[in-house]
This record gives C-alpha cells, sequence and structure tokens, in this order.
C-alpha cells in the first residue's frame, strides 16, 4: 500500500528482437511460447510523466503533445488500473508521453511506451519495484516492453510454469559489452501504420500459420548460438544467425491466414541489398531483421558501416538511414516531457 501518491517521469529506449517474441502460451499472464533475445537502443527513447490527481474523473493521456481518444487512452487506462491496484490507489491520472522517434512505425513505441508507463506509473504512485518486478508489470501493457526494462542485449525466458514466476527478462550483456555493433535504421518512405496490434496478429499465427511449430522448435538451439556469438562478439557467426531468424519469422507471418505482410516493396529492396553486399563480400558484413513493421534494422559493425550505410542509403524508397548502438534501459529521470 502506497502512503503517498505524487508524480514521476520515466524514460526507457525501444529494443529490437534478434529472436522474435510472436505466440503467447497465456494472453492473460502475457507468457509467450518461446524465449526472445534482444538489443535495446540507444538515442531513440518515450519519456513519460505520471502524475495521479484526485481531481481528475479520468485519465488523461497527452501523447507527443495531443490529447489521445480511443483505444491508446484505453489501453493506458487499464495499465493504470494494474497500477492503482497494487499501490491501494483510486486516483486517476495524468499521463503526458512524448517520443523522440516516429509513433506506431514498427519501431517499437509500444515497448518503450509500456516501460516508461510502468516504471513513470508505479513511482508516481509510491511503489518501488526492482528491475525484474517492473519488467513483468511492463510485460502486461506490450509483451517487448519487458525487454526495453533492460539495456543492452536482454534475454525474456519463456518459463514454462502456468503461473508465469519463472518468465523473466534479464540483462545477458551491457550496453557496453560491443561497443563496434551498429544498428543501421532503414526508415521506409510511406511506411504503412500497424493495422492490428502484434499482441492479436501472433496469436493469429499461433491458430493458422503452418510452419509455427517447425520455428518453435528451432529457437531454443538459435537462442544458443546466439548468445555465444554475441558474447564473443563475433559477427560472422551472429548475422546469419539473425538474417535466418528473421526469415523464420516472416515465413510464419506469411502463412498466417489472413496472411500479415508488414514490408513494402522497399523493405524487401534492403533485405536484397544486405545479402547481395554479403555475397559480394563473401562473409557475412550486415545482418537485417525487421519487426511487425516496414522498418528494416540492418546490423554491421564499425570497419563497414561506412559502405553499408551508402549501399542503404541509395536503395530507392529507403528515406533515411539512422545509426543507432546499444544503449541503457529504462530509468527515473527529473523532469519532462
Ligand atoms: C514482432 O507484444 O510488443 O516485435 O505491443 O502489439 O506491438 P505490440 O506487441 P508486442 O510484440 C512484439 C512482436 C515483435 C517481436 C519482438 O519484439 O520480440
Amino acid at each position: 500500500m502506497a502512503s503517498r501518491a505524487g508524480a514521476a517521469t520515466y524514460r526507457a529506449s525501444p529494443n529490437i528482437a534478434l529472436v522474435k517474441y510472436w505466440g503467447m502460451r497465456d494472453a492473460a499472464l502475457g507468457l509467450p511460447f518461446n524465449s526472445s533475445l534482444s538489443l535495446t537502443l540507444g538515442r531513440i527513447h518515450t519519456t513519460t510523466r505520471v502524475r495521479f490527481d484526485p481531481g481528475l474523473d479520468a485519465d488523461r493521456l497527452e501523447l507527443n503533445g495531443r490529447l489521445a481518444v480511443g483505444r491508446p487512452r484505453e489501453e493506458v487506462a487499464r495499465f493504470l488500473d494494474r497500477v492503482r491496484e497494487r499501490a491501494g490507489l483510486i486516483a486517476q491520472a495524468r499521463v503526458r508521453s512524448r517520443n523522440n522517434f516516429p509513433t506506431a512505425s514498427g519501431l517499437a513505441s509500444s515497448a518503450s511506451g509500456f516501460a516508461a508507463l510502468a516504471g513513470a506509473a508505479t513511482a508516481a504512485a509510491g511503489l518501488s519495484l526492482d528491475d525484474s518486478e517492473l519488467s513483468r508489470l511492463a510485460r502486461l501493457g506490450s509483451g517487448s516492453a519487458c525487454r526495453s526494462v533492460f539495456g543492452g542485449f536482454v534475454l525474456w525466458e519463456a518459463g514454462r510454469r502456468a503461473d508465469g514466476q519463472d518468465c523473466v527478462a534479464r540483462q545477458l550483456f551491457p550496453a557496453s559489452h560491443w561497443p563496434e555493433l551498429v544498428d543501421l535504421v532503414a526508415l521506409i518512405r510511406d511506411a504503412p501504420t500497424k493495422a492490428v496490434r502484434s499482441a492479436s496478429a501472433m496469436q493469429q499465427s499461433v491458430a493458422t500459420s503452418p510452419g509455427y511449430a517447425e520455428r518453435l522448435a528451432q529457437i531454443p538451439s538459435r537462442l544458443r548460438r546466439m548468445q555465444r556469438a554475441i558474447g564473443e562478439r563475433d559477427a560472422d557467426s551472429l548475422f546469419p544467425l539473425v538474417i535466418e531468424e528473421c526469415d523464420s519469422f516472416r515465413a510464419v507471418c506469411e502463412g498466417t491466414v489472413p496472411t500479415l505482410d508488414y514490408l513494402t516493396a522497399a523493405s524487401r529492396r534492403v533485405l536484397a541489398a544486405v545479402r547481395e553486399l554479403n555475397a559480394r563480400a563473401g562473409r557475412a558484413v550486415a545482418a537485417y531483421t525487421h519487426d511487425a513493421g516496414a522498418h528494416v534494422h540492418v546490423f554491421t559493425t564499425e570497419g563497414d558501416r561506412a559502405s553499408v550505410r551508402r549501399a542503404l542509403a541509395r536503395l530507392d524508397g529507403v528515406g533515411a538511414v539512422r545509426t543507432l548502438r546499444a544503449g541503457p534501459g529504462g530509468r527515473r529521470v527529473a523532469s519532462g516531457p
């Protein structure tokens, strides 16, 4: 029970999954079928301020300077209900949230958004949760948000227990582990905004995609190999695994009824360009991956950064290429947004 409710601001960054979370064994508890692995990104972030205000008769959400209504507000209100219940609070809240990158564009704003909301709302409610508890709570807003609580390379363990006690995210390696690793994000011009939340799209894949079970069976070994490659900062081993995983995720999406196609022609040109760079060099110069959106993350290392960036920037339909690196986990900040 919290004694005093106040205000707090929390900042969290999106993460890009190297092994994708896709499918829930328990939707109410947010328990996934498979473990996933991600990199939390620096430079781009969501900053959220929550203030509980006994004078309000409903939660009020301002998103990037605009009053939000409908689904986004309702999702935030539902999430705040969990926090209120835990803290024994009844006051409604003013929530101000700002992304310093495009919202709902496939840059995982729901991950940074719910991680930031969890951090700000619990602190404002007077609860003090450790990162592991905060991550479990964030997961109930958006699965991938549980990974954005931590910085660097993060493993979200699916666990096996029905009560979810063994379903936890934790940092594998800090952001400083592999400074040469770069994520060049090819921002696709006219990228469509997501029509369906991933949470429902993935359940459609579980129910209808013929390759889903086979993908699940492949993941443990892929995860182990990736963890080893990251530990050894071995791009030659890691990059082919990243591509293999992304292709497997995309195949499952495409096999879903109705089909899930997140890419545009320009996104596909990025994938082809990476394959060609690697074939020409005779080694894994780069790796592509994408989540449920059209933008493509291209991993490379410092030595190849300039040439890979040039190759991506000249592709038709690529609006800009942003250079991102590993970043820190969620944290409280003094003020804003
Ligand atoms: C493809 O649970 O984050 O990015 O909140 O609806 O966006 P939404 O879903 P979320 O699903 C993320 C799916 C993914 C893979 C991943 O990040 O692991």
